[in-house]
């Protein structure tokens, strides 16, 4: 496994289920295990590596999700170890909504796609972290209507026709980001129309909530990860602000 951004040669050889990178980031620490193509049952000896609760979970699943399960879980132990934490004695379960159940002081989220699972482990002290992995070759303009506030569709329209997707893809990561580092806290779905994400450059954003008057409201932070493949990594953390508390 090498450190992503440390210098290291990028032609590494990449295995299925093997951790091939992590990251330090400024909320914790970012691990990527690279996933099989196609639908083969995750092998026993994969499952070995994982918490056995882990490994029933996983194998309560079918074809992707079963490799997605796998795969998050075992980013989940390689960010845990680079982070400093012992979770040899945690499952990474979920509850019904799909939030995965981290170990008491840590946040932790995960993301995948077709070729790779993420995982992010971080303290909670600051608030909760949700991830999201975006990009690729294939342009998705198509859900810009669905993922954008009129005002931002605005915005989006005036630029040149090349940079809509990009500028697009951005808000769509960090809006996914943001929904996995308030819903757990918030206990309900909230759609895209909640914030407002404005793209200053590739590196910053910033974000407007439009959330229900009578929910919480939350001090947000947000990094924006790119990795070598051109494929955004946002993170989001989110706490209830102090003010708002009773
Ligand atoms: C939940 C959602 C964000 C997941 O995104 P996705 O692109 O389908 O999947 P990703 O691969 O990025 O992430 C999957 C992981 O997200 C996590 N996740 C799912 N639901 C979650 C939730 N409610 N809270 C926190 N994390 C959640 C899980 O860990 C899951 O991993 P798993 O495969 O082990 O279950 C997406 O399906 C969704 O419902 N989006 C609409 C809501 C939204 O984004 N609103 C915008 C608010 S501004």
């Amino acid at each position: 496994m090498r450190f992503l951004g440390a210098g290291y040669d990028d032609d590494c050889v990449t295995e299925p289920f093997v951790p091939s990178w992590v990251k330090r980031v400024r909320f914790g620490v970012l691990a990527g295990v690279p996933l099989p193509a196609g639908l083969e049952p995750v092998s026993p000896s994969v499952l070995g590596q994982l918490h056995p609760r882990e490994a029933v979970f996983a194998s309560e699943e079918r074809g992707r999700r079963q490799i997605e399960v796998a795969g998050g879980r075992l980013a989940f132990r390689a960010a845990a170890s680079a982070f400093g934490a012992d979770v040899s004695a945690w499952p990474l379960l979920a509850d019904s909504a799909r939030v995965p159940l981290g170990p008491p002081g840590l946040s932790v989220s995960l993301t995948h796609k077709e070729d790779l699972a993420i995982a992010f482990v971080g303290t909670s002290d600051a608030g909760l972290v949700g991830i999201d992995l975006e990009g690729g070759p294939r342009d998705r303009s198509a859900i810009m209507s669905r993922v954008c506030r009129p005002e931002e569709l605005s915005a989006v329209q005036a630029l040149p026709e090349a940079g809509r997707w990009p500028n697009v893809m951005i808000r769509f990561a960090v809006k996914e980001a943001i929904y996995k580092a308030i819903a757990p806290q918030l206990g309900r779905f909230f759609g895209f129309q909640a914030a407002r994400v404005d793209v200053e450059s590739k590196e910053r954003v910033s974000i407007t909530m439009f959330l229900e008057a009578t929910d919480p409201t939350y001090e947000l932070d947000n990094e924006l990860v790119w990795l070598d493949d051109g494929r955004l990594i946002a993170l989001v953390r989110a706490r209830v602000s102090a003010s708002a508390k009773p």
